[in-house]
């Protein structure tokens, strides 16, 4: 009798342990997508999202919709690349900022996601321009100054310029998804208030207001960025990077040629932040 008690018990341990692991395996395809844009604060608002309880975070770019190589591998691969889901997390997150500007993205997204909710995180052209700048410099030895290259021919073809007219890029996006299923976050507000920027993401995911001011603090060995309350709470050294002064006639030229697409944008996206 206690030898069959003991072989059941055995085998019902193994039963629940082995449905359990199924159960920590598995991923989900993304309820939410960080779309953009580069070098505005999109790994800075992941980091920050994945405090969540209800949010698996993806650690990596996934670049599933605008890679040929990836999207041709299938919605199961794209899948199979999304963090396990531990615990209570429901709500599955990636980002892959090369998707606002890719042209064949939206209507890949909206075929194979319709669902989605979308999340755009943008900052002000002009200092977006410098950190994408300074994130190429960072691989060259040598490079032109960023004056150097305002002052060239054709410096408005260069893609850490063109990037920065975002209106020409949402009106891409439109054509798929209505306005309502995307968020605009202000990249210059995460950095100064970051709870604030999270209050309204959660709503707009519908989860709840868990991520709140006591989760951060600003630390003043990283240039005085907001971290979180936790080990490894800061982001590594390729975020937060010191940029170039500018001239004022670089500032003035950027100003003149953002100004309408700035204007344009707003008016498109129905938002109003201070940098617009
Ligand atoms: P810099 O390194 O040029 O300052 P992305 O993650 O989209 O590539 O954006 C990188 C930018 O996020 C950084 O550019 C930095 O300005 C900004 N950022 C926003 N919040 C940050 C944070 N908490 N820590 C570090 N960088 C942050």
């Amino acid at each position: 009798m206690i030898l069959v008690i003991i072989i059941v018990c055995i085998i019902s341990t193994i039963i629940s342990s082995s449905s359990s692991s199924e159960i920590t395996n598995s991923t989900n395809l993304p309820q939410a997508i960080i779309i953009g844009v580069k070098k505005c604060g999109t790994r800075a608002l992941l980091k920050f999202l994945s405090i969540h309880p209800a949010i698996a975070a993806s650690s990596t770019e996934i670049h599933f919709f605008d890679s040929p190589k990836n999207f041709q591998l299938g919605l199961d691969w794209y899948r199979n690349q999304m963090p396990i889901v531990k615990n209570n997390q429901y709500l599955t997150i990636e980002k892959t900022p090369h998707y606002f500007i890719d042209r064949q993205t939206p209507a890949r997204i909206f075929h194979l996601l319709p669902e989605v909710k979308l999340i755009l995180i943008l900052r002000d052209p002009i200092i977006r321009a410098i950190s994408d700048y300074v994130q190429i410099k960072s691989r060259h030895e040598f490079y032109p100054t960023f004056d150097e290259f305002i002052s060239m021919k054709n410096f408005t073809r260069w893609t850490p310029i063109k990037i920065g007219c975002y209106v020409i890029y949402l009106r891409r996006w439109l054509k798929y998804f209505p306005l309502e299923r995307i968020h605009f976050v202000d990249g210059e507000n995460l950095i100064q208030r970051p709870w604030q920027e999270l209050e309204y993401v959660q709503q707009f995911l519908n989860i709840s207001n868990h991520i709140q001011q006591e989760h951060f603090y600003f630390n003043s060995n990283k240039r005085g960025f907001p971290c979180v309350k936790q080990p490894n709470g800061c982001l590594g050294t390729s975020k937060g990077r010191q940029h170039p002064l500018i001239s004022e006639k670089t500032r003035e030229i950027l100003k003149n040629l953002y100004s309408t697409c700035n204007q344009q944008f707003k008016q498109l996206a129905q938002i109003n932040f201070s940098w617009l």
